[in-house]
């Protein structure tokens, strides 16, 4: 059975040793919690799949307390270190994942089989701490049961892995101040591909490499893959296999971070859905249906129908998106334990801001691309 414990020094002290000898330790970062194990403990980087019944063809950020420790863990060429020295600098710790090039001994089990590593340097001071005294690696993926929507608070973790033994997590009471998962880039040759959007927007990554002269080739992020049936597609057209195929587009799922309540996005005419985002099924709803329904706002768009739903939440009533990112896993997980909810329905809160493109993301993943019109 998972055990809630506080972030007392002892407690770190405790986590750290429990890291060593291979067990699991839930933590807060400042995006969402991670389920974390010792890198150099292959049996414990089994057990955190185990845990979350995820799929061995999707990879663990390595998480590291400072930009010198990568040196250990990754091979660079000479223009792949002066990108990655000039992006860890200015966005580490912070919400960043490099994926780069790995050393031989980084353990195959945390890049699913290939040769590259997501590494990164958690801002949260518990998270910062934990490494400090670990003195090793901790690989960590969000602490959710895989495909579920990413935990923020200690007792989301507990209550997606209670049943998990060898499984400590450190409660917070400052939380994950972000509250989606980091921005995940990779490295490599001469380009920069975005492959999970986050807090760190690709203008801020490319105003960066501007500044210090470089001219990195930004790949546009890969379109979703729909669902079984497009994998299989694409495997044909491209003639590789299946491992080779995942390992280039892992967590590409286009069902992701999914409350286990049906979502829809609320379709908008004005906001549209852009190309990245398509319209793979569109339906109505009518006023009688509302009943069991939640709604999700953003800036009061639809309060004209909190009393016409069964339960209404605002990710921010003044349309800031650092807050709706903040809300956004939390009021998705508070929905999922109330009574009679068959239906999500959230804000289409896509603008031009990189940020409402990341928390879009999140939600068009959560409702796998469907759409509802009132
Ligand atoms: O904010 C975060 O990134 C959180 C906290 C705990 O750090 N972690 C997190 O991990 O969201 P996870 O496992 O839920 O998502 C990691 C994603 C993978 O699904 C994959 O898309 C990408 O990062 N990734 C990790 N390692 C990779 C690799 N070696 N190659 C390509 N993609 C990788
Ligand atoms: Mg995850």
């Amino acid at each position: 059975m998972a055990e809630i414990i506080d972030s007392s020094f002892e407690n770190l002290f405790k986590c750290a040793d429990f890291l060593h000898s291979g067990g699991l330790v839930a933590f807060p970062t400042e995006t969402v919690y991670g389920l974390g194990a010792s890198l150099w403990h292959e049996n414990a980087l089994n057990t955190i799949f185990i845990a979350k019944s995820r799929p061995k063809t999707d990879p663990l950020i390595v998480h590291i307390q400072k930009k010198e420790d990568a040196k250990n863990l990754v091979i660079l060429t000479q223009k792949e270190q002066t990108y990655f020295d000039i992006l860890a600098k200015k966005f580490w710790p912070g919400p960043l994942t490099i994926v780069l090039k790995a050393e031989k001994h980084v353990p195959k089990i945390v890049m699913s089989g290939g040769n590259y590593v997501g590494v990164r340097v958690p801002a949260h001071p518990i998270a910062q701490k934990l490494l400090a005294f670990t003195n090793a690696p901790i690989a960590a993926p969000s602490a959710n049961k895989f495909g579920h929507v990413s935990p923020t608070t200690a007792q989301h973790v507990f209550d997606d892995l209670s049943t998990v033994s060898e499984l400590l997590i450190i409660n917070d009471d400052t939380k994950c101040d972000i509250g989606i998962e980091s921005t995940v880039i990779k490295i490599q040759d001469e380009t920069i591909q975005i492959l999970r959007l986050g807090a760190i927007s690709e203008e801020s990554i490319k105003a960066e490499l501007r500044m210090s002269n470089m001219e990195a080739v930004l790949i546009e992020q890969k379109k979703y893959l729909k669902n079984e049936h497009d994998i299989e597609k694409r495997e044909e057209k491209q003639n590789v296999s299946r491992e080779t195929f995942l390992e280039d587009a892992p967590g590409q799922n286009l069902t992701h971070y999914s409350p286990w309540i049906e979502t829809y996005v609320i379709y908008d005419s004005k906001n549209g859905a852009p190309s990245l985002f398509p319209i793979l099924h569109k339906q109505k709803i009518s006023d009688a249906e509302l009943k069991n329904i939640a709604i999700v706002d953003f800036g009061k768009k639809y309060f004209q129908y909190k009393n016409l739903s069964k339960i209404y939440y605002d990710l921010s009533e003044d349309s800031d998106y650092k807050t709706a990112a903040r809300n956004l896993f939390n009021i998705m997980r508070e929905i999922e334990n109330k009574q009679d909810v068959e239906k999500i329905l959230i804000a289409n809160l896509y603008s031009e801001s990189p940020f409402s493109k990341a928390i879009f993301d999140r939600i068009y993943r959560a409702a796998s691309g469907k759409f509802i019109e009132f």
